[in-house]
């Protein structure tokens, strides 16, 4: 390879015939002279463009093909490679001046005697972090060399996995939990398409089933989060809920155990305003019917991460709509207390499709409030416009999959940590099962790698009907 010239932001590398590069490959061009080095990542690349070389393409084919040419001709090998040379873009990642990485690039290596060599994403890495603290294996980078972030800088931070349907998004979410679990740090994964549960083989990670081992009684959910249901999901009007809360006190002064029917009768007894009434029956109706309220509760929350326990699948999948943004604002409700008061340790919550049982408002609780306290989200989505502005700023690591579609690309354009170019240039070009990281956990060096194999059973691989006919 040879440094060929610096066009505004990009290096251009002439690559020779026999020399493999791929896109998000890093290179070190190095000037033993000045001892200076540039660390540049391929982002694109392109055959090189000289005067005259149709003309010669044509002919060597020609003369290649004895159909057209009978006996051949001269065939010249010089052009002959020319027509495979490539020109490599690249963007300068960083610099190393004698022997110490550099922010500010001052100088630029000779064209005429820099060494251009490749060098892996995991020798890059291992030269702006310290040492990896929690090595966690992701994969490995498109050259095959092992690639290993440090979960350390997972923690504490906003993440994204996306990507276009069936492009390896939860493959990747449920090799993080595994390696979580591995390494003692607590998580909830909240699983809409039971995909996660072959996860619960491991030591330490227990399914919830709403309805079965997943239930609250009544007095367990309290006044408080009754009132955040009523009030964020089931649109009780505030007059309706400064009654409810009388309701409930009233229950409280009874001195018996407070359920839905005590509230029911309570309701019916000093509510006077039928409107009201009706108004408050009928939420009270709605908590009957869903399946995780119940006669007593099945797992006390302030325990949840005692006795060796890593991780929780909660599976949604056989709530409805309603339901789930139930379940799930009594949850965070709750957690969000319990965080808190440093009740339960710090934990990360996975969120597949989030938008479909969150609302809207939470986002900004989970992501400013409740990060200070502990709870650290991992949004996959592959409807990256389905998440607000606002998380979109704040994300620290973005795991992207392949995308084809402009649109989608666009949205993640808007990451300000993320160089546009970059991004859409290699996302359209990798393959399931791939994707090009971004943020602190690859300290701001966007990185591409094959995610690994899952070594347990994996559930929730997509249904064909073939596979179903051939036993
Ligand atoms: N790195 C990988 N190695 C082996 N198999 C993989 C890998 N990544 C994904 N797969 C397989 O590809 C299929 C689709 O992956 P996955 O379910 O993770 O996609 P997804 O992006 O979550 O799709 P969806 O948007 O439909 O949820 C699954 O059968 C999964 O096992
Ligand atoms: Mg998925």
């Amino acid at each position: 390879m040879k440094l060929f010239r610096k066009d505004g932001e990009l290096i251009e590398v002439v690559a020779y015939p026999g020399e493999t590069v791929h896109k998000g490959d890093y290179l070190m061009i190095m000037d033993e002279s000045k001892e200076l080095g540039l660390i540049v990542q391929v982002i694109d690349f392109e055959y090189i463009e000289v005067p005259g070389l149709l003309e010669d393409v044509i002919r060597e084919g020609l003369f290649r093909d004895s159909i057209y040419i009978d006996g051949g001709g001269k065939y010249d090998r010089v052009t002959s490679l020319i027509n495979d040379i490539k020109i490599l873009k690249c963007k300068i990642r960083g610099a190393v001046k004698n022997g110490k990485l550099i922010n500010f690039i001052d100088d630029l290596p000779s064209r005429l005697s820099s060494e251009i060599y490749r060098i892996s994403p995991n020798q890059l890495l291992n030269m702006v972090r310290g040492e990896v603290m929690y090595p966690v294996r992701l994969g490995r980078d498109m050259s095959g060399n092992e690639f290993i972030v440090d979960a350390f800088h997972l923690d504490g931070s906003l993440t994204l996995i996306t990507g276009m349907k069936g492009s390896g998004k939860s493959h990747l979410a449920k090799l993080l939990a595994y390696h979580f679990s591995k390494l003692g740090a607590r998580f909830i994964i909240l699983d809409i398409n039971s995909e996660y549960l072959g996860l619960s083989e491991e030591d330490g990670i227990i399914v919830l089933e709403p309805g079965k081992n997943f239930i609250f009684d009544i007095e367990y959910l309290g006044k408080e989060t009754l009132i955040n249901v009523f009030t964020n999901i089931l649109g009780l009007p505030s007059v309706s809920v400064n009654l409810f809360g009388e309701v409930w006190d009233i229950a409280r002064n009874r001195n018996e155990k407070i359920t839905l029917d005590l509230l029911d009768r309570i309701t019916n007894l000093y509510i006077k305003n039928l409107m009201v009434k009706d108004a408050i029956i009928h939420r009270l109706n709605a908590l009957k019917s869903c399946r995780f309220i119940g006669e007593s509760t099945t797992l006390d929350l302030n325990n949840m991460f005692r006795d060796g326990v890593k991780g929780y699948i909660i599976n949604l999948r056989d709530l409805s709509s309603v339901e789930k943004k139930i379940l799930v604002e009594i949850l965070l409700s709750k957690l969000s207390k319990l965080l808190e008061k440093n009740v339960i340790p710090p934990f990360f919550l996975f969120a597949e499709e989030a938008h479909l049982y969150v609302r809207d408002t939470y986002w900004e609780d989970v992501v400013t409030r409740m990060r200070h306290f502990g709870l650290f989200m991992i949004f996959i989505t592959n409807q990256p416009d389905s998440l607000g502005h606002m998380i979109f700023r704040q994300l620290d690591n973005i795991f992207i999959f392949r995308f084809l579609n402009d649109k989608d690309l666009e949205v993640l354009s808007r990451i300000s940590a993320v160089d546009t170019d970059t991004v859409k240039s290699i996302v359209k070009d990798i393959n399931r099962g791939s994707c090009l990281i971004l943020g602190n956990v690859v300290s701001d060096m966007p990185v591409v790698i094959k995610v690994d194999k899952l070594s347990f059973r994996a559930l929730g691989e997509t249904k064909r009907i073939f596979q179903f006919t051939c036993s």
